[in-house]
């Protein structure tokens, strides 16, 4: 069975966008692959973060995984801080990244552009501790946003490069985008990508939005005056984009049926029919989630995948410590 590892950074609440675009194609994929999907809590830190804060986020990203059908049984989820591995890989991979690799970045290079103060050296140096996380697991596939494809790109070079300077020590891994590469777009400004740092808030969908708010989002999202329900992302971006959300959820329905149901119908009933489908989603991984923290199935989850990263990860660190020469031979 080929594996595969993702991991998430959660800075904020999990949204739709998360939830179509990643969530649902990991559940999928835990069948297909051996799965390694870990929440990115060293990642979190290198911008700033309210401790409380992050602290309910990592919560609820955790019990949101498990609401949405990703299965301990079926796939390792795991903390990044519970695999000390983790930070020790990542500071050799650090050493072996030249700073010219980390100034491409465009991560940091655009931030550093908008003129940002204070950036931090773990912002900085944080694809280095990327790479570690996937080397460590020897995966086949990383699935990630278009915006991580460069960092699994600097990952297959290190892998690479050190493959070449110590003898084979990793695996060198695939980013996997399109198959998670759905783009749901604000639906206050179809032009922008639903995204945790909306600020009108009006836009983004979380998947703990209270289900009238989530349905006034949906009722109010910006459309056109074509009159007419209709696939065509470049002429009608919002009524396109509440199609890709209404065909997402129902089983990934061809757009070509949503058009035929609603010819000749008002964007009113559309849009409806749009919120009924969102808040029935959101009721089913709701009811779930508060299941899943009454429950204690958060500990045991990720004990569980704790145990068996640990394995893994381990013995990768020895190998390459051993192959660097930084073990004293006994
Ligand atoms: P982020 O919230 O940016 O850390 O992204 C976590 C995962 O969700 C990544 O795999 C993203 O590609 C995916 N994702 C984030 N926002 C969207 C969106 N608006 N549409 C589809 N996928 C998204
Ligand atoms: N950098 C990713 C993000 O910002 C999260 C992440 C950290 C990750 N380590 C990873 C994703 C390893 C895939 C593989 O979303």
């Amino acid at each position: 069975m080929k594996r595969m590892l993702s991991g998430i950074k959660p800075t904020g609440q999990l949204h739709l966008g998360n939830y179509i675009g990643a969530l649902r194609h990991f559940v999928e994929y835990q069948d297909e692959y051996e799965m390694f999907a870990f929440i990115a809590n060293l990642h979190c830190i290198t911008v700033p973060q309210d401790p409380k804060e992050l602290s309910d986020n990592l919560r609820d990203c955790v019990a949101l995984y498990l609401a949405c059908g990703l299965d301990p049984d079926r796939a390792n989820i795991f903390l990044q801080t519970d695999v000390r591995a983790h930070a020790q890989l990542g500071y050799i991979m650090c050493c072996h990244t030249y700073m010219g690799e980390l100034n491409r970045m465009t991560q940091f290079k655009d931030k550093m552009a908008h003129g940002e103060k204070n950036l931090s050296g773990g912002l900085y140096t944080y694809p280095s501790l990327m790479a570690a996380d996937i080397l460590l697991y020897d995966p086949d596939y990383v699935p990630v946003g278009e915006d991580q494809k460069q960092h699994v790109e600097l990952t297959r070079d290190l892998a690479i490069r050190m493959n070449n300077r110590y003898g084979e020590l990793f695996k060198v891994p695939e980013p996997l985008v399109a198959k998670v590469g759905a783009r749901i777009m604000s639906l206050s400004d179809p032009s922008k990508k639903m995204s945790k740092s909306d600020e009108t808030n009006k836009g983004c969908i979380y998947l703990l939005d209270d289900l009238k708010k989530a349905r006034k989002k949906v009722m109010s999202a910006v459309t056109d005056n074509y009159a007419n329900v209709h696939f065509d992302p470049e002429n009608q971006p919002g009524i396109s984009n509440l199609m890709q959300i209404l065909s997402s959820l129902s089983e990934d329905r061809p757009m070509g049926d949503i058009e035929q149901e609603f010819a000749g119908k008002g964007y009113g009933e559309f849009k409806r029919s749009v919120a009924d489908a969102v808040c029935a989603k959101l009721e089913e991984i709701q009811a779930k989630y508060k299941q899943v923290l009454e429950s204690g199935a958060i500990n045991d989850a990720l004990s569980r995948g704790a145990a068996k990263a640990n394995e893994y990860a381990d013995a990768k660190l020895a190998k390459v410590q051993s192959a660097i020469g930084m073990e004293i031979i006994r």
